[in-house]
């Protein structure tokens, strides 16, 4: 049978593919160094898998949750945005909702607001999720290139007629896959633009804690007024270790939240409640032992950063995010390069198009391997005569 046309519309999953040359490479028997995913390879912290234990034992926790998060989940939340972010007043009936990751809730935010005619203003490069979503929903791209040094959207180069007909605007500080990061005041040029649009601002904040050096990424609800236009989307994936657990908020303007929470009752049944139970553990973290967390990937951020500085590279390390955004070396393309690093050195990464067209020229590499490991990523570079220069 012949698969639905939308289908055709829609690219392989990048990292998909990515996973089955590793499958095949690592069946040949080589040894792969995977610095592709952002997937965290540290356990969860033990005060939320011990959560998850008593929260398993208690049956209560074993029937379908509530569709948009327990109660207290909710209240947690909105705990967890007031003192991180000192976002005070949020109700957590109306304006917070659980996600089972925040991937789910962009798909999902794509089908309740955008349809044919419509247009999402999408960062290029960036997140997949934000284009094929909206792809799915049947709506028009228009893609908003992020350059360097900034890598921010530049708002006065979207065409007036797509502004007028844009329901949503995609942002996503700190950035993957630049690293990059934005400050309050981007966050209010933002707001004032959606305001004048009457567009849903989205921001997905997925490496909300992942921050080095001191630095704190804002929250773009901390504009006033922001809560009249604007959702953002919380994930606890990359902050605490928890990629596989699923679970995630979204937060802010009450009508985006129902919206998004009426493609949701249709399509999901929620957050298992043990994992919600350890999701409130998550939120309890104190800044110590997140410090000790994020500890590790700064000192992997040193190392990559250091080595490729040896190796010819003129850079600068991230402020924040699990990533390292590095340009390619003259005469090859994102795509050339990344093959050259499988192929020669057994090193995975993505290539910066991956992400979009405004990405080709660069190659990310993730923070998730062994400081050890890293060190032997940068000597297979030597040794294989790779240099920027
Ligand atoms: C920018 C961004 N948003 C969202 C996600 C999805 O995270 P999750 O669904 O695990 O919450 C990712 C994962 O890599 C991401 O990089």
């Amino acid at each position: 049978m012949q698969f639905a046309k939308r289908l055709d519309k829609i690219p392989p999953y990048m990292f998909a593919e990515i996973n089955r040359k590793l499958h095949e490479m690592v069946a040949k028997g080589v040894d792969i160094i995977n610095m592709g995913v952002g997937d965290p390879d540290r356990p969860t912290p033990t005060h939320i898998v011990q959560a998850m234990h008593s929260a398993i034992d208690d049956s209560a926790t074993h029937n379908y949750p509530p569709y948009q998060g327990a109660k207290d989940f909710r209240e947690a939340a909105v705990g967890w945005m007031e003192r991180r972010f000192a976002v005070t007043g949020l109700n957590p009936n109306t304006e917070v909702v659980s996600s089972i990751g925040s991937k789910e809730a962009i798909h999902n935010t794509s089908l309740a607001f955008v349809e044919q005619g419509d247009y999402a203003l999408i960062p290029d490069p960036g997140y997949p999720v934000y284009r094929t979503s909206t792809i799915f929903a049947g709506g028009n791209l228009h893609t908003m290139p992020l350059l360097a040094p900034s890598f921010l959207p530049d708002l006065d180069a979207i065409p007036l007629e797509v502004a007028r007909q844009a329901k949503l605007l995609w942002i996503n500080y700190p950035n993957n896959p630049t690293g990059a990061t934005a400050t309050l005041e981007f966050f209010e040029e933002l707001v004032a633009y959606c305001q004048q649009y009457d567009i849903l601002l989205c921001h997905d904040h997925a490496y909300s804690e992942m921050a080095y050096d001191g630095y704190k990424p804002p929250s773009v609800l901390q504009v006033p007024g922001a809560k009249d236009v604007a959702i953002e989307f919380h994930s606890l994936s990359k902050s605490y270790n928890m990629t596989g657990w699923r679970v995630g908020f979204v937060v802010g303007s009450a009508h985006g939240i129902r919206g998004l929470s009426q493609v949701k009752t249709n399509v999901d049944s929620g957050v298992f409640k043990a994992i919600q139970r350890s999701a409130i553990a998550a939120f309890s973290t104190g800044e110590e032992e997140l410090l000790a967390v994020m500890s590790v990937y700064q000192k992997r951020r040193d190392i990559i950063v250091k080595g490729l500085q040896s190796l010819g590279w003129d850079i600068e390390p991230p402020l924040a995010t699990l990533y390292v955004w590095v340009r390619v070396p003259q005469g090859y393309s994102s795509t050339e390069f990344v093959t050259l690093l499988l192929d020669k050195c057994g090193i995975i990464v993505p290539p910066g198009n991956g992400y979009g067209e405004a990405g080709e020229g660069f190659f990310r590499i993730a923070l998730t391997v062994a400081d050890e490991r890293i060190k032997e990523a940068i000597q297979r570079m030597k040794d294989a005569g790779i240099r920027y220069a």
